[in-house]
């Protein structure tokens, strides 16, 4: 299949005149953090699916070398199965539906399911049976990320020695999974995460095939981050000091994927330093909303540069809605106006996959670009 791709996000401004959000793929840049986390992470690396599926970005991942995907959803399964039919998927959310239990198990063959309570275990081996790896999640210790993910999720550590051991028992594989939150800004939180972890296996006293470490590595948006490096270097020390001798997975989203795509809005109206655009927190940018993201902008004008000193203004999405606007300001050129285009970068993570389509409004135009964002700083 040959690739269309633009030369630069000027350029589809320039043949597309689009007055319709754009998402905007850089498969180079996706496919340059795929090879460096490969490279870096001392084990097997799962894409976690939810943060960005689509399948230009599925693509490029899967280019650079990524086989196995951390899926939470049967349409998730389907689509990475279609899509990349080497791939493996993992089941990786702790409530399934029987339906979804059933198709995932005998339409696509998956082996592996993460449980954290009990119940969810006999539904398992009732639907799927016991021939399969049980991966049992544990809730982490508090840490600074973003998102807490061990609130919902995650047994602790008494109920998971429990849940092993009775999967276990109940002739199944067994290993253990966690998540230190989204956009996690320490890198010690791996460390104590993987202690709890160890310690659970020796209190359970079964066989562990593998500690799935979950995701959180942080994307740039502009706050200090430690290198990924940093991170890496800290899960290497934790396997030598807590002497790990099985596999470690991980299952990165935003951290493979943030940088690799930007959001391409034009202003439909300008009410002094009110901007209107055609997406929103409904659409392709409600992280902006939810986790006070600051992506890197930039104005775009139909022939050139946008003019003016950069001031602060206020950006409203386009449903009929007045929450549809974002809290942080943005600094644009002061002459910014109607027609022409704001360019948001690093908005590779939980942005198109979580748009509504609320009020009509729906992203559904995906370009492919080459090289990198000029203000991704990538
Ligand atoms: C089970 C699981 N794995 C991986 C991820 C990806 O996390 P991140 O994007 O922070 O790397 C998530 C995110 O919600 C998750 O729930």
């Amino acid at each position: 299949m040959k690739e269309t791709r633009f030369s630069s996000v000027d350029e589809v401004v320039a043949r597309l005149n689009p007055s319709y959000p754009v998402f905007v793929v850089f498969p180079d840049v996706l496919a340059r953090r795929a090879r460096d986390f490969i490279a870096g992470f001392p084990g097997t690396v799962l894409y976690a699916v939810k943060c960005n599926p689509d399948p230009h970005v599925l693509r490029a991942l899967y280019g650079a070398g990524i086989r196995h995907f951390d899926t939470a959803s049967l349409p998730e399964i389907a689509k990475i199965s279609e899509l990349l039919p080497d791939a493996h998927c993992y089941f990786n959310h702790p409530v399934k539906s029987r339906g979804a239990l059933e198709s995932a198990s005998d339409v696509y063959g998956i082996e592996h399911y993460v449980v954290d309570h009990i119940s969810e275990l006999d539904k398992l081996n009732q639907v799927v049976g016991t021939d399969i790896t049980v991966e049992v999640r544990v809730t982490t210790p508090k840490n600074n990320s973003v998102y807490n993910l061990s609130s919902k999720f995650g047994a602790q550590p008494d109920v998971a020695v429990e849940l092993l051991k009775e999967a276990h028992k109940r002739g199944s594989r067994t290993a253990i999974s966690f998540h230190v939150g989204s956009q996690c800004p320490d890198p010690s939180a791996y460390r104590k995460s993987l202690e709890v972890a160890v310690a659970v296996a020796k209190q359970a006293g079964v066989e562990i095939s593998y500690f799935d470490i979950g995701g959180g590595f942080p994307a740039d948006y502009g706050d200090p981050i430690p290198p990924l490096e940093e991170y890496f270097e800290v899960i290497r020390q934790a396997q030598r000091d807590l002497a790990i001798n099985v596999p470690l997975y991980a299952e990165p989203g935003r951290a493979l994927v943030a940088d690799g795509c930007s959001v391409l809005v034009q202003v439909q109206l300008r009410k002094g330093d009110d901007l209107y655009i055609n997406d929103g927190i409904y659409g392709s940018m409600s992280e902006i909303h939810l986790a006070d993201l600051r992506p890197p902008v930039r104005a775009i004008a139909r022939n050139g540069e946008v003019q003016g000193a950069k001031k602060p203004f206020r950006i409203f999405g386009p449903t009929c809605d007045s929450l549809d606007v974002f809290k942080v300001k943005f600094e644009l050129p002061a002459d910014i106006a109607e027609g022409d285009w704001i360019e948001f970068a690093r908005m590779g993570a939980y942005s198109i996959g979580m748009q509504s389509g609320f009020n009509g409004f729906f992203t559904d135009t995906v370009v492919q670009v080459s090289g990198a964002s000029t203000i991704s700083g990538f």
